[in-house]
């Protein structure tokens, strides 16, 4: 079983180098807190807040997976490049449609040279 990095890591990091390497890593569910049940829902996943993360040929992010508790609902894979071998905080919206009970989201992304990093809960009220 892979070491999982959770974000409750950053919080107590205090040193800003390490923090730098928490935050660039780190993605984050940003979705409205209320879905309409049976209405198509969209999350986004954000890698990082402060910090980009490199996209070179042997260290970039090649995973990101939307999960509700423990279902996972979607993935995206990336290959090295896709994003110009620049820097990013890479952005994907996944659409999903609203289950009848609420909600507990979470992302998992992959950076193929840190490994496992996974996101804060993220509750939706499915109203
Ligand atoms: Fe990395």
């Amino acid at each position: 079983m892979p070491r999982v990095f959770k974000a409750t890591d950053i919080e107590r990091e205090e040193k800003e180098v390490k923090r730098d390497y928490l935050d660039r890593h780190m993605p984050h569910v940003i979705c409205d807190d209320r879905a309409k049940k049976g209405e198509i829902f969209r999350v986004k996943v954000r890698m990082g807040d402060e910090y980009p993360h490199p996209d070179d040929h042997d260290h970039y992010i090649s995973t990101i997976q939307l999960w509700n508790r423990e279902t996972l609902l979607a993935e995206t894979k990336y290959s090295s490049g896709a994003y110009g071998n620049h820097p990013s905080n890479i952005e994907v919206d996944f659409y999903i449609m609203a289950p009848e009970v609420s909600m507990n989201l979470s992302a998992m992304a992959v950076c193929t040279k840190h490994g496992l990093w996974q996101s804060e809960d993220k509750q939706v009220k499915v109203v």
